[in-house]
Order: C-alpha cells, then structure tokens, then sequence
C-alpha cells in the first residue's frame, strides 16, 4: 500500500454546513451513549464531500472533536482508507480499476489515456476538471475494463471510448453511464445467446 500522507497544502479551518450539521447529528444519534465514535467513516465521508472531494486536516479535527476522539484516531482512520483522498482531486475524479479482469482487458489502455489527458496520478488538471487515481477491484469485473467516475461507473471502455469521455466530461457534456459499447448492463454483447425461443 502506497503511503498516504496528508497533503502540504491546508486550509485554515473546517465547519460543517448547517444542513450537514444536522445530517451528521442524526449519524451520531444511531449508536449507543458512549459509542459515537462509530459514526467516524460517514462523517469523514461528508465531510470529503462537502470539502470538494478530499479530507483536509482540519476537517479531520472537526470530526475528530464531534465525536469526542483523540486526533490522532480519527488521522489513523482517514488516512487508512484510500476511500478517503488527502489531495485534493478534479471535479471529475477518475478511479481506474487496474486490478487483473481489468488489466487483462486493457487497463494498461486506459492508464495511458489518464497519462496523456490528465497526467500522472494524483495530478489534478490546470482546469481544475480532472484527475485520476488507480484503485483495486471496484466489483464490476464484468464489464472489465471500468473506473468510476465521482459516483458513476463507466464500462466496457476502450482507449478510444475513454477518451472521448473524459473530453465530454471536462466540456460539461452530458455522458451515458454504465456500459460504453452499446449492451445492456453486463449481458452477452450482442444481445441474448438463451432463452430466446417462444417458452
Ligand atoms: S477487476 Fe476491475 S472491476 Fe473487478
């Protein structure tokens, strides 16, 4: 695992929006007295969110001190999981599955796309659009190869499809999720090979 520090850059200071605030306080009232540290994943998890996709410092001491935690917990948590970004990221923060489906399918591919548009890992774009990070199976190997795109899975790409989608993207134009070569979901390409006799 690469290691994950927090970025040299920090804003002055955190708050939660007021309708976070609530939002986090009904988190925070799902456990039991005394257990409210349980609540650090969705508060850290918003409170990227609303920090425009990565977890600063402070934000990290505003959760820490909402649940009443020692710093340095919330730190070990924030900087275990790569689900939390350290650096800030793009608008259009691209998870690129490089693991073996994908790979086998032309992850490497699609790597040199990021490279060439976006440059190297981590990098964020002069626009402010795009960045791009490698991350171990997203769970949709079935429409190898894929990333993830902010919330959004993008599917059986190519370099040609990948391409064009991260041109659209950083153009504001609107994309297709799921699947990019035309099947439906993760059916046969092509369309049905069973059941297609009258039952
Ligand atoms: S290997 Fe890429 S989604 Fe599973």
């Amino acid at each position: 695992m690469s290691v994950r520090r927090l970025h040299e850059q920090q804003p002055e200071a955190f708050a939660f929006s007021e309708d976070n605030l609530v939002w986090a306080g009904e988190q925070i009232a799902k456990y039991p007295e005394g257990r409210q540290a349980s609540a650090i994943l969705p508060l850290l998890w918003q409170a990227q969110k609303q920090g425009g996709g990565w977890l600063s410092e402070p934000a990290i001491r505003c959760v820490a001190d909402m649940l009443d935690m020692p710093y340095i917990r919330a730190l070990e948590v924030a900087t275990f999981y790569s689900m939390f970004n350290l650096s800030p990221v793009g608008e259009h923060f691209v998870q690129l599955c490089g693991t073996t489906p994908c790979w086998l399918r032309g992850a490497d591919d699609l790597k040199a796309v990021c490279r060439k548009i976006i440059g190297e890992q981590g990098n964020v774009t002069e626009d402010g659009k795009l960045s791009w990070l490698e991350v171990e199976c997203l769970g949709a190997c079935v429409n190898a190869p894929m990333v993830q795109i902010n919330d959004d899975f993008f599917e059986d790409l190519t370099a040609d499809t990948f391409e064009r989608l991260l041109e659209d993207l950083r153009h504001g134009r609107e994309v297709a999720t799921g699947p990019q070569n035309g099947r439906q979901a993760s059916a046969p390409e092509g369309g049905p090979t069973v059941l297609k006799g009258n039952m």
